[in-house]
């Protein structure tokens, strides 16, 4: 059967080169990622010079190998999407530019998306009617650079209105697990090492606490500004995990698990836990069970607060294992996340957000630059008349 309404789209925020093939928003016929892990994990941590380095040379080969893997031509396409921030600046402009360039040599439609709506759009892409149409959603955004809480809704035109009500005040979730990962001396990206570690400790081992979060609100000292439910702080367990190392000596098993793991050309989660005592095994799964009781509970109260009919969870640490269970167990209200595939980043969500946007022709236009410090929730969107 030929697909209509085929949008190619490109993702190049951080560190994955992605392109992704979807009919009409709800039918992916392909969706490639090149991850960069290995040009980024000596380092633990992105480094920008080097992703735009990786992306100008991986764009091409990965549009070419959606565009082959859904059988779908150039020509045949009805649009191309592409995240326009946030990001890494020069990581984004190589997917702009080159999106760019091939909508105008195509006479392609271009439109323009916003990294956290497509992770959105991850759940929506595949579990559109199991979501509720009365009342809004609550989406949880949650990955390396982003803990965010938006009020979702579709409108009557089909538009998506979103309204941001719940954010971290400094470390993303994401962030605390790739550090807490390097502290403990395992892999890049970290969430993955934790979530495969935790389930070999006793989660209630070490009682971490997060203090309530205070508003930060203009001419008022901080230290009598409203605590606020809705905000998140992740880097005092990261300082929490560091004191719990330094109090109980583990700088040199530490010190010697990154030496082992760092020697293997691919080293897996079993080789971690050969070098993990129970003592670092309960740590690590007492510092993911804090983490997904924090985000878990906060979430719910927003939900609560706001009314909405269901709870959606995307992002790189949607992926994570307790996460899922900690909310599948605790929500009262139905809860959705993308396919492992779609919780980290893929264009494929990306092509989805575009969608109720190319039916609405509400395009980017010509001069369509980066936008590394783009919000969602802040901003409408402009319809051509
Ligand atoms: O969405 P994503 O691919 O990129 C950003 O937009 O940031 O998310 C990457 C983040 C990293 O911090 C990574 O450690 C985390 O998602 N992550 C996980 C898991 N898989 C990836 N965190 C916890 N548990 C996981 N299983
Ligand atoms: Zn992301």
């Amino acid at each position: 059967m030929a697909h209509t309404g085929l949008i190619l789209g490109i993702e190049s925020s951080c560190d994955e080169t992605a392109a992704a093939v979807v009919a009409e928003g709800s039918t992916t016929l392909s969706s490639v990622v090149a991850s960069q892990f290995s040009t980024h994990a000596p380092y633990g941590g992105v480094v920008p010079e080097l992703a735009s380095r990786e992306h100008l040379r991986n764009i091409v080969p990965v549009v070419r190998g959606a565009l082959a893997a859904a059988g779908v031509a150039l020509p045949q396409l009805s649009a191309i999407a592409v995240t326009e921030g946030p990001g890494l600046a020069g990581a984004l402009l190589v997917g702009v530019t080159y999106a760019k360039t091939l909508a105008w040599a195509l006479g392609k439609p271009l439109i323009a998306v916003n990294h956290l709506e497509g992770h959105i759009h991850a759940v929506l892409l595949e579990h559109a009617r199991e979501q509720p149409t009365d009342g809004p959603a609550l989406a949880l955004v949650v990955s390396g650079g982003h803990t965010h809480l938006y009020l979702a809704e579709r409108q009557q035109d089909g538009a998506w209105q979103y309204r941001l009500v719940g954010h971290t005040v400094d470390d993303a979730a994401g962030e605390a697990f790739d550090k807490v990962a390097k502290l403990l001396g395992l892999g890049y990206p970290g969430g993955p090492w934790i979530d495969g570690l935790a389930r070999h400790g006793d989660p209630s081992a070490v009682p971490f606490r997060f203090a309530e979060v205070r508003r930060r609100e203009a001419r008022q000292r901080p230290s009598s500004a409203p605590t606020d439910s809705l905000l998140f702080s992740f880097s005092g367990i990261k300082t929490s995990v560091l004191r719990y190392v330094e109090t109980h000596g583990l700088g040199a098993s530490i010190a010697a698990r990154a030496a082992v793991l760092s020697s293997l050309p691919a080293p897996r989660i079993a080789d971690a836990l050969a070098l993990c005592d129970a003592q670092t095994l309960n740590l690590i799964a007492s510092f993911q069970q804090s983490v997904v009781d924090n985000l878990v509970q906060r979430t719910l109260i927003a939900a609560e607060r706001f009314g909405a009919r269901s709870l959606l969870v995307s992002g790189g640490v949607a992926a994570n294992s307790g996460l899922r269970s900690g909310f599948l167990s605790r929500s009262p209200l139905p809860v959705l996340f993308p396919s492992l595939a779609l919780s980290t980043d893929n264009a494929a969500m990306i092509a989805a957000a575009a969608w109720p946007k190319l039916q609405r022709q509400s395009f980017a236009p010509a001069g369509l630059a980066a936008e590394p410090r783009l919000q969602l929730g802040l901003r409408t969107e402009s319809v051509p008349g």
